[in-house]
C-alpha cells in the first residue's frame, strides 16, 4: 500500500482533509514518543508509527510521500541528472500537498515517465510547461525556430523580448555561447544551478528568434530536480520565459499555468510551488561593468565579492523598447486587480471591496480580503508567496488591492521591483 507520511505535528492540519487520512501514516521519532501517544487518543483513525529514519520507508516503497512541517512533500525518485535521490516539493496550502500526493501516487514511477514522455514532446518541437525553482516556464527547443515561434505564439509575447535558454548541463554552453569568460566561470561555479541568469555573447548558431536579433544571448541552469531531469532527458537547450501570457504575472504553480496556457501547450510539468518565487536575477556579463538587468533573488550582496563594481541597470518607461533587457518595460507582471503602492495600509482597513497585501502581522483586522505574503517580515517568504497572494486576491473580483514596499534590501530590492511594475500609476483612490 502507498501511503502518506506525516510528521506527527502535522497531524492537526492533516485532518482539515478527510479523504486523504485514508492513506495517511503518522510517522514520528522516538523523542517525539510522548506527542504520538496524545495525538493517537484524539485521532484513533491513523495508523502511527515510530521510526528513527523516515527516508528509509520512501527508500523500500512502504510509503510515497513525507508530508513536512513546512507544507513540502519529499518522495525517492532518483532521476538522471539529479544528485539526490530524494525530491522535496513546497505548496501553499494542505489541499494542494494532498492533491499531488493523489495525482502521483507513486511518484518513483509516475514522474520518470512523465518526464521521459514531455522530454519527447520537447525534442519532437512541442512545448512543455515545468517548474523551475523560480517561477514556471515555457519550454521549448531553442534549437528548433519552430518551436521557439510557438513559445512567442503561446504567450502572445512581442518579438522584440528574448527569451533565457535553459541548460541541465554545462557541456550544453557549446553552440550557444561564444565563449565562457573567468567571472562567467566563477559565477556558474557559485550560483549554478540556481536563479541567476547570465547574459553572454552568443554563439552564431543561435537563432534570431531566440535573442530577437540581439548578439548576447540569457542562459541559466535552473535549481529544480524535475527541471533539470527534463532538460537532460530531452538533449536540447530548452528556451523558456516564464509561463504566463505576456505583461501578466509570472505563474508559480502548476494551476497558475494551467489558468492561462491550458490549450495553448502540450504539456505542463507539476512540481508543486516554485520556491524562490519571483524570476531570476539577469545579469549582463558583456558589458564593461557587469549589470544586474533584473534583480531577483542573488542581487549586489552577493555578486559584489566575485565581480568587484556591479551595476544596476535603470528601469525605464513603459513604451521604450529600445532597453538593456526589454523586460525592463515598466508595466509588467501585472494583474487584471489593480494594485495601489501605498505607505500605510490601515487607511483601508473598513474597506469591503478592497484587497490587503502584507508582509507581517499588524494586529488590526481588515473587512476585505487579507494575503499575507509573510507573517513576521521574513523576505524570502515574501518573494515565495508574492505571486501566488496575488492572484489569488485578483481572482476575488475586488475593486483594487493595495500593498506597501519592503525594505530595500537583500532580495526585498527584487520584490519591491516586481511591486512597482505590477501596481498601477493611477491615483490612489479612498475607500
Ligand atoms: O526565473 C526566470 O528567469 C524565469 C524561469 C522560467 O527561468 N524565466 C523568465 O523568463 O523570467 P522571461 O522571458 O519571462 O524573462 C526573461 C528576461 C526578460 O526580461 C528578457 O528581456 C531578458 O530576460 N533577456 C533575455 N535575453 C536577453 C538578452 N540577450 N539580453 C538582455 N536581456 C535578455
Ligand atoms: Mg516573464
Amino acid at each position: 500500500m502507498h501511503t502518506t507520511l506525516v510528521p506527527v505535528s502535522m497531524l492537526v492540519h492533516c485532518t482539515a482533509d478527510e479523504s486523504a487520512s485514508a492513506t495517511m501514516l503518522v510517522v514520528y521519532p522516538p523523542e517525539e514518543r510522548g506527542e504520538a501517544e496524545y495525538y493517537q487518543k484524539l485521532y484513533p483513525a491513523f495508523p502511527f508509527l515510530e521510526t528513527e529514519n523516515p527516508l528509509t520507508l520512501l527508500e523500500e516503497g512502504k510509503a510515497s510521500y513525507l508530508l513536512g512541517r513546512d507544507l513540502t512533500l519529499t518522495c525517492y525518485c532518483p532521476l538522471d541528472g539529479v544528485d539526490s535521490p530524494f525530491l522535496t516539493f513546497l505548496f501553499h496550502t494542505l489541499e494542494d500537498a494532498c492533491t499531488y500526493t493523489r495525482s502521483y501516487p507513486n511518484p518513483a514511477q509516475d514522474l520518470p515517465r512523465l518526464i521521459k514522455e514531455y522530454a519527447k514532446l520537447l525534442a519532437d518541437g512541442k512545448l512543455v510547461a515545468f517548474p523551475t525553482e523560480t517561477v514556471y516556464g515555457l519550454g521549448g527547443d531553442a534549437t528548433n525556430e519552430e518551436a521557439v515561434k510557438g513559445i512567442f505564439a503561446a504567450k502572445e509575447r512581442p518579438f522584440f523580448d528574448p527569451l533565457i535558454v535553459h541548460i541541465a548541463e554545462l557541456s550544453q554552453l557549446d553552440g550557444l555561447v561564444a565563449e565562457v569568460s573567468e567571472q562567467a566561470h566563477v559565477l556558474m561555479q557559485q550560483f549554478w544551478p540556481g536563479p541567476l541568469t547570465l547574459v553572454m555573447k552568443k554563439h552564431p548558431q543561435v537563432a534570431d528568434i531566440v535573442t530577437a536579433g540581439s548578439e548576447t544571448i540569457a542562459v541559466r541552469m535552473p535549481a529544480n530536480p524535475l527541471a533539470l531531469a527534463l532538460i537532460k532527458a530531452s538533449g536540447k537547450p530548452i528556451a523558456a520565459p516564464s509561463a504566463n501570457r505576456f505583461g501578466y504575472t509570472s505563474p508559480t504553480t502548476a494551476e497558475h499555468v494551467r489558468e492561462q496556457l491550458s490549450g495553448r501547450i502540450a504539456a505542463i510539468l507539476d512540481g508543486g510551488a516554485c520556491t524562490v518565487g519571483i524570476e531570476s536575477t539577469v545579469l549582463a556579463l558583456h558589458t564593461k561593468i557587469p549589470t544586474i538587468l533584473r534583480p531577483g533573488k542573488i542581487g549586489v550582496q552577493e555578486l559584489s565579492p566575485l565581480l568587484g563594481e556591479v551595476a544596476l541597470a535603470k528601469q525605464a518607461g513603459p513604451t521604450d523598447t529600445k532597453l538593456e533587457s526589454p523586460g525592463l518595460l515598466e508595466s509588467h507582471y501585472a494583474p487584471t486587480t489593480p494594485l495601489y503602492l501605498v505607505d500605510d495600509v490601515r487607511q483601508y482597513q473598513s474597506c469591503k471591496d478592497v484587497g490587503v497585501l502584507l508582509f507581517e502581522d499588524i494586529g488590526i483586522s481588515f473587512q476585505g480580503p487579507v494575503a499575507y505574503i509573510s507573517e513576521d517580515k521574513d523576505s524570502e517568504t515574501a518573494a515565495m508567496r508574492l505571486y501566488w497572494a496575488i492572484r489569488k486576491l485578483d481572482g476575488m473580483g475586488l475593486r483594487f488591492m493595495v500593498c506597501s514596499l519592503l525594505p530595500e534590501q537583500g532580495i526585498g530590492v527584487a520584490i519591491n521591483n516586481r511591486l512597482r511594475k505590477a501596481a498601477t500609476k493611477k491615483e490612489q483612490p479612498s475607500c
